[in-house]
Protein backbone atom coordinates (compact mmCIF):
# COMPACT_ATOMS: atom_id res chain seq x y z
CA UNK A 1 0.00 0.00 0.00
CA UNK A 2 1.31 3.42 -1.09
CA UNK A 3 -0.58 6.33 -0.53
CA UNK A 4 -0.41 8.58 -2.85
CA UNK A 5 0.14 12.22 -2.13
CA UNK A 6 -2.66 14.39 -3.29
CA UNK A 7 -1.29 17.62 -3.78
CA UNK A 8 1.93 19.34 -4.15
CA UNK A 9 3.42 20.89 -0.53
CA UNK A 10 5.85 19.66 1.69
CA UNK A 11 8.01 15.89 0.25
CA UNK A 12 6.65 12.67 1.80
CA UNK A 13 8.29 11.31 4.78
CA UNK A 14 11.87 10.42 3.75
CA UNK A 15 12.05 7.86 6.26
CA UNK A 16 9.63 4.69 6.34
CA UNK A 17 7.41 5.80 9.02
CA UNK A 18 6.22 3.81 12.10
CA UNK A 19 2.96 1.58 11.59
CA UNK A 20 0.17 1.80 14.58
CA UNK A 21 -2.04 -0.49 14.54
CA UNK A 22 -5.57 -0.70 16.05
CA UNK A 23 -7.78 -3.95 16.48
CA UNK A 24 -10.95 -4.54 15.97
CA UNK A 25 -11.68 -7.56 17.38
CA UNK A 26 -12.52 -9.03 19.87
CA UNK A 27 -15.49 -6.91 20.66
CA UNK A 28 -16.59 -8.28 23.67
CA UNK A 29 -14.93 -5.52 25.08
CA UNK A 30 -16.76 -3.10 23.78
CA UNK A 31 -19.79 -4.78 25.20
CA UNK A 32 -21.92 -3.63 28.39
CA UNK A 33 -23.61 0.33 28.68
CA UNK A 34 -22.22 2.99 26.57
CA UNK A 35 -19.84 5.41 26.91
CA UNK A 36 -22.10 9.03 27.59
CA UNK A 37 -22.64 11.05 24.77
CA UNK A 38 -23.64 14.70 24.70
CA UNK A 39 -26.86 15.17 22.75
CA UNK A 40 -25.62 16.60 19.63
CA UNK A 41 -26.15 20.90 19.15
CA UNK A 42 -26.11 22.45 16.02
CA UNK A 43 -22.95 25.19 15.93
CA UNK A 44 -22.76 26.03 12.06
CA UNK A 45 -25.06 25.84 8.96
CA UNK A 46 -24.58 25.95 5.30
CA UNK A 47 -26.27 25.16 2.38
CA UNK A 48 -25.53 24.21 -1.64
CA UNK A 49 -27.73 25.85 -4.31
CA UNK A 50 -28.90 24.61 -7.27
CA UNK A 51 -25.41 24.26 -8.51
CA UNK A 52 -24.21 23.00 -5.80
CA UNK A 53 -22.64 26.44 -5.07
CA UNK A 54 -21.49 27.24 -1.50
CA UNK A 55 -24.27 29.44 0.81
CA UNK A 56 -24.25 30.65 4.12
CA UNK A 57 -27.75 30.47 5.02
CA UNK A 58 -30.37 28.20 5.26
CA UNK A 59 -31.74 28.69 1.85
CA UNK A 60 -31.35 24.51 1.75
CA UNK A 61 -33.51 24.20 4.37
CA UNK A 62 -36.78 21.58 3.22
CA UNK A 63 -39.77 20.66 4.80
CA UNK A 64 -41.78 16.91 5.06
CA UNK A 65 -44.65 16.16 3.23
CA UNK A 66 -46.41 13.29 3.38
CA UNK A 67 -45.46 11.72 -0.20
CA UNK A 68 -48.00 10.63 -2.46
CA UNK A 69 -48.41 6.21 -2.12
CA UNK A 70 -48.56 4.41 -5.58
CA UNK A 71 -45.99 6.72 -7.18
CA UNK A 72 -44.18 5.16 -9.48
CA UNK A 73 -40.48 6.42 -8.59
CA UNK A 74 -39.26 5.68 -11.47
CA UNK A 75 -40.76 8.76 -13.50
CA UNK A 76 -38.41 11.57 -14.71
CA UNK A 77 -35.10 9.29 -14.50
CA UNK A 78 -34.24 10.30 -17.82
CA UNK A 79 -34.04 14.26 -17.00
CA UNK A 80 -32.23 13.23 -13.30
CA UNK A 81 -29.44 15.75 -12.54
CA UNK A 82 -26.99 13.61 -10.50
CA UNK A 83 -24.53 15.67 -8.69
CA UNK A 84 -21.52 13.75 -7.72
CA UNK A 85 -17.91 15.43 -6.54
CA UNK A 86 -15.37 15.47 -9.29
CA UNK A 87 -12.68 17.50 -7.42
CA UNK A 88 -11.66 16.50 -4.13
CA UNK A 89 -13.96 18.80 -1.56
CA UNK A 90 -12.18 17.77 1.27
CA UNK A 91 -13.71 20.22 4.13
CA UNK A 92 -14.17 23.25 2.73
CA UNK A 93 -17.14 23.89 3.45
CA UNK A 94 -17.53 22.31 6.52
CA UNK A 95 -13.93 25.10 7.81
CA UNK A 96 -15.30 27.71 6.17
CA UNK A 97 -18.84 28.11 7.84
CA UNK A 98 -17.17 27.08 11.15
CA UNK A 99 -14.47 30.35 10.30
CA UNK A 100 -17.96 32.36 9.13
CA UNK A 101 -19.63 31.78 12.58
CA UNK A 102 -15.78 32.69 14.11
CA UNK A 103 -16.29 36.22 12.29
CA UNK A 104 -19.82 36.47 13.29
CA UNK A 105 -19.91 35.39 16.91
CA UNK A 106 -16.41 36.56 17.74
CA UNK A 107 -12.77 34.39 18.77
CA UNK A 108 -14.03 33.55 22.17
CA UNK A 109 -17.21 31.64 21.39
CA UNK A 110 -15.29 29.70 18.46
CA UNK A 111 -16.73 25.78 18.77
CA UNK A 112 -13.89 23.27 19.65
CA UNK A 113 -13.30 19.62 19.60
CA UNK A 114 -10.59 17.25 19.34
CA UNK A 115 -11.85 15.97 16.46
CA UNK A 116 -13.28 17.65 13.16
CA UNK A 117 -14.80 15.92 10.50
CA UNK A 118 -17.86 15.06 7.89
CA UNK A 119 -20.07 12.52 9.49
CA UNK A 120 -19.99 10.96 6.49
CA UNK A 121 -16.40 9.95 8.07
CA UNK A 122 -17.95 8.06 11.09
CA UNK A 123 -20.87 6.63 9.09
CA UNK A 124 -21.57 6.18 5.45
CA UNK A 125 -24.82 4.76 4.05
CA UNK A 126 -24.72 2.88 0.44
CA UNK A 127 -21.21 2.41 0.19
CA UNK A 128 -19.00 -0.45 0.17
CA UNK A 129 -17.52 0.95 2.95
CA UNK A 130 -18.78 1.71 6.36
CA UNK A 131 -16.90 3.76 8.37
CA UNK A 132 -16.04 3.93 11.82
CA UNK A 133 -18.94 3.66 14.34
CA UNK A 134 -20.27 0.78 11.57
CA UNK A 135 -17.34 -0.98 11.14
CA UNK A 136 -17.52 -3.46 14.45
CA UNK A 137 -20.32 -5.50 12.76
CA UNK A 138 -19.28 -5.52 9.04
CA UNK A 139 -16.81 -8.54 7.95
CA UNK A 140 -16.29 -6.37 5.03
CA UNK A 141 -15.61 -3.11 6.50
CA UNK A 142 -12.97 -0.57 4.67
CA UNK A 143 -12.08 2.94 4.86
CA UNK A 144 -8.88 5.36 4.07
CA UNK A 145 -8.65 8.38 5.23
CA UNK A 146 -6.46 11.25 6.09
CA UNK A 147 -5.63 13.28 9.11
CA UNK A 148 -3.96 16.02 10.82
CA UNK A 149 -3.14 17.47 13.84
CA UNK A 150 -3.33 21.05 14.02
CA UNK A 151 -3.43 23.94 17.14
CA UNK A 152 -5.22 20.76 19.52
CA UNK A 153 -7.41 19.79 16.97
CA UNK A 154 -7.26 16.32 14.78
CA UNK A 155 -9.02 16.96 11.47
CA UNK A 156 -10.09 14.01 9.10
CA UNK A 157 -10.90 13.24 5.71
CA UNK A 158 -11.96 11.14 3.42
CA UNK A 159 -9.06 9.87 0.99
CA UNK A 160 -10.88 11.05 -2.17
CA UNK A 161 -8.55 9.93 -4.82
CA UNK A 162 -8.53 6.49 -3.57
CA UNK A 163 -12.52 6.65 -3.59
CA UNK A 164 -12.66 7.77 -6.77
CA UNK A 165 -10.72 4.88 -8.43
CA UNK A 166 -13.15 2.58 -6.31
CA UNK A 167 -16.15 4.17 -7.95
CA UNK A 168 -13.98 4.83 -11.36
CA UNK A 169 -13.86 0.56 -11.30
CA UNK A 170 -16.90 -0.18 -10.46
CA UNK A 171 -18.94 1.64 -13.19
CA UNK A 172 -16.55 0.28 -16.17
CA UNK A 173 -17.61 -3.12 -14.87
CA UNK A 174 -19.98 -5.02 -17.28
CA UNK A 175 -23.63 -5.60 -16.22
CA UNK A 176 -23.98 -8.99 -15.00
CA UNK A 177 -25.18 -11.37 -17.04
CA UNK A 178 -28.68 -13.24 -16.06
CA UNK A 179 -29.81 -10.41 -14.45
CA UNK A 180 -33.47 -10.84 -13.05
CA UNK A 181 -36.12 -8.62 -15.21
CA UNK A 182 -36.81 -6.72 -11.33
CA UNK A 183 -33.25 -5.85 -11.29
CA UNK A 184 -32.20 -2.06 -11.31
CA UNK A 185 -29.37 -0.62 -12.43
CA UNK A 186 -27.05 1.27 -9.51
CA UNK A 187 -28.16 4.56 -11.10
CA UNK A 188 -31.75 4.00 -10.89
CA UNK A 189 -31.89 2.84 -7.24
CA UNK A 190 -30.02 6.10 -6.52
CA UNK A 191 -32.65 8.11 -8.39
CA UNK A 192 -35.41 6.76 -6.39
CA UNK A 193 -33.97 8.00 -3.23
CA UNK A 194 -33.70 11.54 -4.43
CA UNK A 195 -37.39 10.91 -6.07
CA UNK A 196 -38.56 10.20 -2.44
CA UNK A 197 -36.87 13.12 -1.47
CA UNK A 198 -38.79 15.26 -4.26
CA UNK A 199 -41.87 13.94 -3.61
CA UNK A 200 -41.62 14.67 0.06
CA UNK A 201 -39.76 17.93 0.73
CA UNK A 202 -41.07 21.29 -0.35
CA UNK A 203 -38.95 24.98 0.14
CA UNK A 204 -41.31 26.10 2.51
CA UNK A 205 -43.30 25.57 5.69
CA UNK A 206 -46.47 23.29 4.95
CA UNK A 207 -48.85 25.58 6.22
CA UNK A 208 -48.42 28.52 4.12
CA UNK A 209 -47.70 26.80 1.20
CA UNK A 210 -50.27 26.30 -1.66
CA UNK A 211 -51.65 22.94 -2.34
CA UNK A 212 -50.78 23.81 -6.31
CA UNK A 213 -47.14 24.49 -5.03
CA UNK A 214 -46.96 21.46 -3.17
CA UNK A 215 -48.13 19.12 -6.46
CA UNK A 216 -45.61 21.24 -9.12
CA UNK A 217 -42.87 20.93 -6.53
CA UNK A 218 -43.54 16.93 -6.30
CA UNK A 219 -43.19 17.35 -10.57
CA UNK A 220 -39.90 18.89 -10.40
CA UNK A 221 -36.80 17.65 -12.19
CA UNK A 222 -34.95 15.82 -9.32
CA UNK A 223 -31.59 17.35 -8.91
CA UNK A 224 -29.54 16.60 -5.77
CA UNK A 225 -27.48 19.07 -6.29
CA UNK A 226 -28.94 21.27 -3.37
CA UNK A 227 -28.38 20.73 -0.15
CA UNK A 228 -28.42 22.04 3.28
CA UNK A 229 -25.62 21.05 5.80
CA UNK A 230 -25.75 20.59 9.54
CA UNK A 231 -22.80 21.44 11.88
CA UNK A 232 -22.85 20.26 15.45
CA UNK A 233 -21.02 19.98 18.87
CA UNK A 234 -21.09 16.60 20.12
CA UNK A 235 -19.12 14.15 22.22
CA UNK A 236 -17.89 10.17 22.58
CA UNK A 237 -17.01 9.91 26.60
CA UNK A 238 -14.28 12.68 26.80
CA UNK A 239 -13.79 13.12 23.08
CA UNK A 240 -15.00 15.90 21.21
CA UNK A 241 -16.72 16.18 17.78
CA UNK A 242 -17.48 18.65 15.36
CA UNK A 243 -19.55 16.81 12.53
CA UNK A 244 -20.92 18.51 9.48
CA UNK A 245 -23.54 16.43 7.53
CA UNK A 246 -26.26 16.60 5.19
CA UNK A 247 -29.53 16.96 6.05
CA UNK A 248 -32.87 15.96 4.60
CA UNK A 249 -35.57 18.35 6.33
CA UNK A 250 -38.02 19.61 8.52
CA UNK A 251 -40.51 18.63 10.51
CA UNK A 252 -41.59 21.64 11.95
CA UNK A 253 -40.03 25.00 11.49
CA UNK A 254 -36.69 25.48 13.14
CA UNK A 255 -36.91 26.64 17.11
CA UNK A 256 -35.10 30.15 18.07
CA UNK A 257 -34.03 28.59 21.22
CA UNK A 258 -30.59 26.72 20.31
CA UNK A 259 -30.99 24.36 23.40
CA UNK A 260 -34.60 22.98 21.74
CA UNK A 261 -33.82 20.08 19.31
CA UNK A 262 -34.19 20.60 16.04
CA UNK A 263 -36.66 18.69 14.40
CA UNK A 264 -35.03 17.11 11.38
CA UNK A 265 -35.84 14.14 9.44
CA UNK A 266 -33.42 11.62 7.57
CA UNK A 267 -35.78 10.50 4.35
CA UNK A 268 -34.58 6.90 3.39
CA UNK A 269 -36.17 4.28 0.52
CA UNK A 270 -35.75 0.42 1.05
CA UNK A 271 -37.60 -2.73 -0.51
CA UNK A 272 -40.80 -3.42 1.12
CA UNK A 273 -40.89 -6.41 3.33
CA UNK A 274 -43.29 -9.45 2.38
CA UNK A 275 -46.32 -9.79 4.40
CA UNK A 276 -45.77 -11.09 7.55
CA UNK A 277 -46.88 -14.73 7.15
CA UNK A 278 -44.09 -14.68 4.18
CA UNK A 279 -41.61 -13.44 6.39
CA UNK A 280 -38.42 -15.22 6.75
CA UNK A 281 -35.83 -14.44 9.15
CA UNK A 282 -32.90 -13.58 6.87
CA UNK A 283 -35.49 -10.99 5.84
CA UNK A 284 -35.66 -9.16 8.32
CA UNK A 285 -32.25 -9.54 9.62
CA UNK A 286 -31.50 -7.57 5.85
CA UNK A 287 -33.72 -5.23 7.25
CA UNK A 288 -32.37 -4.68 10.36
CA UNK A 289 -28.71 -3.94 8.87
CA UNK A 290 -29.76 -1.94 6.97
CA UNK A 291 -31.30 0.26 10.58
CA UNK A 292 -28.09 0.08 11.77
CA UNK A 293 -26.65 2.50 9.24
CA UNK A 294 -29.82 4.74 9.40
CA UNK A 295 -29.70 4.90 12.98
CA UNK A 296 -25.20 5.69 13.04
CA UNK A 297 -26.23 8.43 10.33
CA UNK A 298 -28.78 10.02 12.36
CA UNK A 299 -27.83 9.55 15.94
CA UNK A 300 -24.54 11.60 14.90
CA UNK A 301 -26.17 14.56 14.26
CA UNK A 302 -29.13 14.11 16.56
CA UNK A 303 -31.80 13.62 14.00
CA UNK A 304 -34.81 12.51 16.13
CA UNK A 305 -36.68 10.57 13.50
CA UNK A 306 -36.53 8.76 10.20
CA UNK A 307 -39.15 8.16 7.55
CA UNK A 308 -38.93 5.33 5.08
CA UNK A 309 -40.10 4.67 2.01
CA UNK A 310 -40.90 0.83 1.39
CA UNK A 311 -40.99 0.43 -2.17
CA UNK A 312 -41.57 -2.26 -4.83
CA UNK A 313 -39.15 -4.18 -6.68
CA UNK A 314 -39.75 -1.75 -9.66
CA UNK A 315 -39.69 1.48 -7.50
CA UNK A 316 -43.68 1.96 -6.74
CA UNK A 317 -44.01 4.00 -3.41
CA UNK A 318 -46.40 1.54 -1.41
CA UNK A 319 -46.28 2.68 2.49
CA UNK A 320 -44.25 4.66 5.02
CA UNK A 321 -42.86 4.15 8.08
CA UNK A 322 -41.84 7.09 10.94
CA UNK A 323 -38.91 5.85 13.19
CA UNK A 324 -37.68 7.15 16.24
CA UNK A 325 -33.81 7.52 15.93
CA UNK A 326 -33.40 7.21 20.20
CA UNK A 327 -35.58 3.11 19.45
CA UNK A 328 -33.63 1.80 16.96
CA UNK A 329 -30.58 -0.05 19.15
CA UNK A 330 -33.53 -1.71 21.16
CA UNK A 331 -35.86 -2.45 18.48
CA UNK A 332 -32.85 -4.49 17.19
CA UNK A 333 -31.94 -5.97 20.30
CA UNK A 334 -35.29 -7.32 20.42
CA UNK A 335 -35.23 -8.23 17.22
CA UNK A 336 -32.61 -10.58 15.39
CA UNK A 337 -29.66 -8.86 17.67
CA UNK A 338 -27.72 -8.43 14.29
CA UNK A 339 -25.61 -5.56 16.12
CA UNK A 340 -25.47 -3.98 19.56
CA UNK A 341 -25.59 0.25 18.97
CA UNK A 342 -23.68 0.55 22.51
CA UNK A 343 -20.94 -1.58 20.91
CA UNK A 344 -20.52 0.94 18.14
CA UNK A 345 -20.71 4.04 20.27
CA UNK A 346 -18.09 2.33 22.76
CA UNK A 347 -15.93 1.47 20.07
CA UNK A 348 -16.07 4.45 18.50
CA UNK A 349 -14.85 6.05 21.57
CA UNK A 350 -12.14 3.74 22.20
CA UNK A 351 -10.45 4.31 18.38
CA UNK A 352 -11.22 7.99 19.14
CA UNK A 353 -9.02 7.88 22.12
CA UNK A 354 -6.49 5.70 20.40
CA UNK A 355 -6.27 8.35 17.41
CA UNK A 356 -5.96 11.09 20.05
CA UNK A 357 -2.48 9.23 21.43
CA UNK A 358 -1.01 8.30 18.18
CA UNK A 359 -1.50 11.54 16.32
CA UNK A 360 0.50 13.43 18.54
CA UNK A 361 2.86 15.73 16.12
CA UNK A 362 2.24 17.47 13.38
CA UNK A 363 2.01 15.75 9.80
CA UNK A 364 -0.52 13.93 7.59
CA UNK A 365 -1.17 10.72 8.78
CA UNK A 366 -2.79 8.01 6.69
CA UNK A 367 -6.10 5.80 8.60
CA UNK A 368 -6.85 2.77 6.81
CA UNK A 369 -9.02 -0.39 7.61
CA UNK A 370 -8.21 -3.03 5.17
CA UNK A 371 -10.82 -5.35 3.80
CA UNK A 372 -11.54 -8.30 5.96
CA UNK A 373 -7.67 -7.46 7.96
CA UNK A 374 -10.21 -6.00 11.51
CA UNK A 375 -7.28 -4.10 11.65
CA UNK A 376 -7.11 0.15 11.36
CA UNK A 377 -3.48 1.03 10.40
CA UNK A 378 -2.09 4.62 11.21
CA UNK A 379 1.03 5.88 9.75
CA UNK A 380 2.41 9.23 9.28
CA UNK A 381 3.13 9.85 5.20
CA UNK A 382 3.37 13.60 5.01
CA UNK A 383 4.92 16.43 6.62
CA UNK A 384 2.25 20.02 6.99
CA UNK A 385 -1.43 19.73 7.01
CA UNK A 386 -1.33 18.59 3.28
CA UNK A 387 -4.86 20.07 1.47
CA UNK A 388 -6.75 18.99 4.32
CA UNK A 389 -6.90 22.30 5.66
CA UNK A 390 -7.57 24.99 3.22
CA UNK A 391 -5.20 27.90 2.88
CA UNK A 392 -8.46 30.24 3.59
CA UNK A 393 -9.15 28.76 6.85
CA UNK A 394 -5.28 28.40 8.04
CA UNK A 395 -4.86 32.04 7.25
CA UNK A 396 -8.26 32.54 9.23
CA UNK A 397 -6.93 31.23 12.17
CA UNK A 398 -3.48 32.50 11.73
CA UNK A 399 -4.86 36.55 11.90
CA UNK A 400 -7.25 35.51 15.07
CA UNK A 401 -4.47 33.83 17.19
P1 LIG B 1 -31.77 6.13 -0.07
O1 LIG B 1 -30.97 6.22 1.19
O2 LIG B 1 -33.22 6.21 0.17
O3 LIG B 1 -31.38 4.98 -0.93
P2 LIG B 1 -29.43 10.09 2.17
O4 LIG B 1 -30.38 8.97 2.47
O5 LIG B 1 -28.15 9.95 2.86
O6 LIG B 1 -30.15 11.38 2.42
O7 LIG B 1 -29.11 10.02 0.63
C1 LIG B 1 -30.15 10.25 -0.28
C2 LIG B 1 -30.06 9.30 -1.46
O8 LIG B 1 -28.81 9.44 -2.09
C3 LIG B 1 -30.13 7.83 -1.12
O9 LIG B 1 -31.42 7.46 -0.91
C4 LIG B 1 -29.52 7.22 -2.38
O10 LIG B 1 -30.44 7.20 -3.43
C5 LIG B 1 -28.46 8.22 -2.74
N1 LIG B 1 -27.16 7.83 -2.23
C6 LIG B 1 -26.56 8.26 -1.11
N2 LIG B 1 -25.34 7.75 -0.97
C7 LIG B 1 -25.16 6.95 -2.04
C8 LIG B 1 -24.09 6.13 -2.51
N3 LIG B 1 -22.96 6.04 -1.84
N4 LIG B 1 -24.26 5.45 -3.65
C9 LIG B 1 -25.40 5.55 -4.34
N5 LIG B 1 -26.42 6.32 -3.96
C10 LIG B 1 -26.32 7.01 -2.84
MG1 LIG C 1 -29.79 13.17 2.52
MG1 LIG D 1 -32.00 10.54 3.18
Amino acid sequence: FAPQPTSSGPPPVATPSEVHRFSIQPLNRFRGASASIKRPREVAHFSYDNNHEYQEDESGISYYIPPPLGADMKEGFESFRHYEDKEDPHLDSLLQALASRERQEGREKKAQGDFVTWRGMMTKVRTNSSQIMTAPFDNFAEFSMFATLHDGTIYIEEDFPSRAADRAAESSRPPQRNQHPDQQSREMMTYWGYKFETLSLIPTPPATTPREEIAKHQRSVVSNHAQHCSIVGTSFGPHSLILGGEVDGLLAPKPSDPETPIQWVELKTSEELPPPHQQQHRDIMKFERKLLKFWAQSFLLGVPKIIVGFRSKSGILRSLQTFNTHEIPGMVRRGTGVWDGNVCINFATDFLGWLKETIKDEGVYSVVLRKKSGIVEVKKVKEGTGRILSEEFLNWRKQTD
